[in-house]
C-alpha cells in the first residue's frame, strides 16, 4: 500500500517519542482505557441524551470498518492500552458487535473488553457476547418504573431491559454495573430505589451527574441533580462508610448499610476527576478525542484510509494525548460544550 500521509491535524513530527511513554500526557496521566463508540445509532431517546427527532446520523461510509477499528485498537494496545470500552449511541446495535468483541478481545496483549449498553437487546447478545470474551457489563438504568422508562427514554422497553438483565447474569456475567442519571422533576426520588433494585440484583449501583452533552445542548446547571444531593438521598435512609483506593475510577465509592454491597457517585461536574483520568476516545467514524469535552478531534479515519503505517497511527495517538488539558473546563466562565454529544462520542 502506498504510504500517503492525509491532510490532517496530526501527521508526523519529532515530538511525541514511540515508545512505553507514547500514551503518558504532559500531566503525567497515563492512558490505559480505550473507549470505542462502535454506532452514533440508539433505539432509546433518552431525553437528557438526544431530541425526539432530527439527530444528524454519521454517515455509512465514514463508520469504521471492523477492520479499522481493530486496527488502529490493536495500535492502542501494544503501546499500553489494557482496557477496552464499547459504548455507543448503543452498541448493540452494531451487526458485527459480536465479532469485534471476538478481535478486540484475542489482540495481542489480550485487553479487557466491557460494554457500556441500554440493555434493550442483551435478552438475544448477553450469551454471544460471553462467549466472544466481553468481560464485563454497566448497564443504563435511570428507573424502575415503567412509565417513567417510556416517559425518560421515550420508548417502551423497559421490560426488555429487565430481560436483557436476566438474559446477562444467566450468561455468567458478573460485576454488572447499574448507570442511572438523575433528572429534577423526573427521577430525582429514586436513587434509594434504584440503589435497592440493584443490589437486590447483586450489581453496584452509580449514579452520574447530568453533564452538558446532550444533542440538544438543552443542559442546565440550575437544574442539575448534583452529587451532594444524591448522597444525601442515599444517606437519609442508609450508612454509607468511604471505600478507599479509588485510582482512576471516575465513581466515588461507598459500602451501604456495613455490607460488602457498594454504590458509586459520579461526580463529573462538581468534583471532576480529570486529575486521574486514564480514558480516550474513537468514535464510531474514526475521530480520536482526548476529553469527552475536547473541542477538536484527531482524524484517525483519514489517516488510515491514505494509507498511513501503524508508526503513523501510534504517532497520531501520542499527539492527542500530548494536547490532552489538564481539566474538562466544564466550570470555566469561558465553557464551551463540544459539538458532538454522548450519543456520538461514547460514555
Ligand atoms: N450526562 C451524564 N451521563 C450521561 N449519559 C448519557 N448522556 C449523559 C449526560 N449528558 C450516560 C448514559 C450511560 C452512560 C454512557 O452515560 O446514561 O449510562
Ligand atoms: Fe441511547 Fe444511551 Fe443516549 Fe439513552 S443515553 S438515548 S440509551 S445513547
Amino acid at each position: 500500500m502506498p504510504r500517503v500521509l492525509a491532510p490532517v491535524e496530526v501527521g508526523l513530527g519529532e515530538s511525541a517519542a514511540l515508545g512505553p511513554g507514547l500514551l503518558t500526557d504532559r500531566f503525567g496521566r497515563v492512558h490505559r482505557d480505550l473507549r470505542i463508540s462502535l454506532t452514533d445509532k440508539c433505539n432509546l431517546r433518552c431525553t437528557y441524551c438526544m431530541p425526539e427527532q432530527g439527530m444528524p446520523w454519521i454517515a455509512r461510509d465514514k463508520q469504521l470498518s471492523v477492520e479499522e477499528m481493530a486496527r488502529i485498537a490493536g495500535i492502542a494496545v501494544a503501546h499500553g492500552v489494557t482496557e477496552i470500552r464499547l459504548t455507543g449511541g448503543e452498541p448493540l446495535l452494531h451487526r458485527d458487535v459480536v465479532d469485534i468483541t471476538r478481535r478486540l478481545a484475542s489482540l495481542p496483549g489480550a485487553p479487557e473488553v466491557s460494554m457500556t449498553t441500554n440493555g434493550v437487546h442483551l435478552v438475544k447478545l448477553a450469551g454471544p457476547l460471553r462467549d466472544a470474551g466481553l468481560t464485563r457489563l454497566n448497564i443504563s438504568l435511570d428507573t424502575v418504573d415503567r412509565d417513567r422508562f417510556r416517559q425518560l427514554t421515550r420508548r417502551d422497553q423497559f421490560d426488555a431491559v429487565l430481560q436483557g438483565l436476566d438474559a446477562a447474569d444467566e450468561a455468567g456475567f458478573t460485576g454488572t454495573k447499574l448507570n442511572s442519571v438523575l433528572l429534577r422533576g423526573v427521577n430525582d426520588d429514586e436513587a434509594p430505589a434504584l440503589m435497592e433494585f440493584a443490589h437486590g440484583r447483586g450489581y453496584e449501583p452509580r449514579f452520574i451527574e447530568q453533564m452538558p452533552l446532550d444533542a440538544g445542548h438543552t443542559w442546565s446547571r440550575d437544574t442539575m441533580v448534583t452529587a451532594d444531593e444524591i448522597f444525601a438521598a442515599l444517606t437519609d435512609q442508609h450508612t454509607l462508610t468511604p471505600v478507599p483506593h479509588r485510582g482512576a475510577a471516575p465513581a466515588q465509592r461507598w459500602y451501604v448499610d456495613g455490607t460488602s454491597a457498594m454504590v458509586g457517585i459520579i461526580a463529573s461536574v462538581t468534583r471532576p476527576f480529570c486529575g486521574a483520568c486514564d480514558r480516550i476516545r474513537l468514535t464510531s467514524d474514526g475521530q480520536l478525542r482526548n476529553c469527552l469535552f475536547q473541542r477538536g478531534e484527531s482524524d484517525l479515519r483519514a489517516l488510515v484510509r491514505a494509507g498511513g503505517s501503524d508508526q503513523d497511527i501510534a504517532h497520531a495517538l501520542g499527539v492527542s494525548i500530548e494536547q490532552k488539558l489538564p481539566g474538562h473546563g466544564v466550570n470555566d466562565p469561558g465553557f464551551i460544550q463540544p459539538e458532538r454529544g454522548m450519543s456520538a462520542i461514547g460514555g
